[in-house]
C-alpha cells in the first residue's frame, strides 16, 4: 500500500488503455482516485467499478482537458471531495495521421491541444495545491514517437510528444524546491481494443517483430512504471523521460 492517503487524478482514464490501467494500479496501491475523461458517462461507471474492486474512494469527472473551465472544475471537485491532490497523471492524448502536405489546421490543432495544451492546463491547475502541500508527483504521457519522429505517427503527434519532454523538464526545474517531482513516460506501442479497431492486424504483427522483447506492450507495463515514478522509491528522479517500449527504442 505505497500510496495510502494519497489522492490521484488521472486524465483520459475511462478508456480501455493506459489511463484506466494506471488508475487501477494506483487504487490497488491504496490511492484515492479521480477518473477524469472527456466521455460523459464512462468516468462514473469506471469509478464505481474501481471503488468496488479495490475498496478505495473514487470519483468520476467528465473533463475535456482542452477546456480550461472544465479542467479548473475537475480540480475544484477533487479538492471539495478529497481535500488534497498528490498525484496528477496527464494521460490524455490523441492522434490524427496524415502527411504534412495534406494536414488540416483542425487535425494539427486538435492533436497539439489535447496532448500539449491539456497537459499545461492540468499541470497549472494542480500546482498551487501541490506547492501548498509541499509535495506532489506529476507524470506526463509522452511516446517513443517524440524521439523517433516516425511517419506512421504523424507530425503533430510526434511534435507534441517531443514538446511534452521539454515541458516536463521545465516544470521539474520550476517546482523541485517544493518537493514536486515531474517526469514523463515514453511508451512504445501498447495495443488495446480501441487501437485494434483502428489499425490492421499486420500493423501489430510488424511492431511485434520489431520489438526485441517479443511480446506486445500491455497497459499494465506503463501503469507499473508510473507507480514507481509516483512512489517515494523514485524521489531523487525528476525531469526524466522513462522509455517503456520493450526495446523498440533505446536511448
Ligand atoms: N497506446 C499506445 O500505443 C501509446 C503509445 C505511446 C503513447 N501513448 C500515449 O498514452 C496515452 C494513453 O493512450 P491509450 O492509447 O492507452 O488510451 P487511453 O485508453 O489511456 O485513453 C483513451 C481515453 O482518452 C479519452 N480522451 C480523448 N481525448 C480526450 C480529451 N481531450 N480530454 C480527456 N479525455 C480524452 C477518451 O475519451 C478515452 O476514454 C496517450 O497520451 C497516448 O498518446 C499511447
Amino acid at each position: 500500500m505505497k500510496l495510502s492517503g494519497k489522492v490521484a487524478i488521472v486524465t483520459a482514464a475511462a478508456g480501455v488503455g493506459i489511463g484506466q490501467a494506471t488508475t487501477r494500479t494506483l487504487a490497488e496501491n491504496g490511492a484515492q482516485v479521480v477518473i477524469s475523461d472527456a466521455h460523459a458517462s464512462r468516468p462514473a461507471t469506471v469509478a464505481n467499478a474501481i471503488k468496488e474492486e479495490f475498496g478505495v474512494s473514487t470519483m468520476g469527472v467528465q473533463c475535456d482537458v482542452t477546456d480550461r473551465a472544465q479542467v479548473d472544475e475537475m480540480v475544484k471537485k477533487t479538492l471539495d471531495a478529497f481535500g488534497r491532490i498528490d498525484i496528477l497523471v496527464n494521460n490524455a492524448g490523441t492522434n490524427r495521421v496524415s502527411k504534412v502536405v495534406d494536414m488540416t489546421d483542425e487535425s494539427w490543432d486538435l492533436v497539439i491541444n489535447v496532448n500539449l495544451k491539456g497537459t499545461f492546463y492540468c499541470t497549472r491547475a494542480v500546482l498551487p495545491t501541490m506547492i501548498g502541500q509541499k509535495g506532489g508527483k506529476i507524470i506526463n504521457l509522452s511516446s517513443v514517437a517524440g524521439w523517433m519522429g516516425a511517419a506512421d505517427d504523424g507530425a503533430p503527434y510526434c511534435t507534441a510528444k517531443a514538446g511534452l519532454q521539454a515541458f516536463t523538464k521545465v516544470v521539474a526545474h520550476e517546482v523541485a524546491e517544493h518537493n514536486i517531482n515531474v517526469n514523463a513516460i515514453a511508451p512504445g506501442l501498447i495495443p488495446n481494443e480501441f487501437l485494434g479497431r483502428l489499425y490492421p492486424q499486420e500493423f501489430f504483427e510488424e511492431m511485434r517483430q520489431k520489438t526485441p522483447i517479443k511480446r506486445d506492450g500491455r497497459p499494465s507495463d506503463i501503469a507499473n512504471a508510473i507507480l514507481f515514478l509516483v512512489s517515494e522509491d523514485s524521489s531523487f528522479i525528476t525531469g526524466e523521460t522513462l522509455c517503456v517500449s520493450g526495446g523498440v527504442y533505446m536511448r
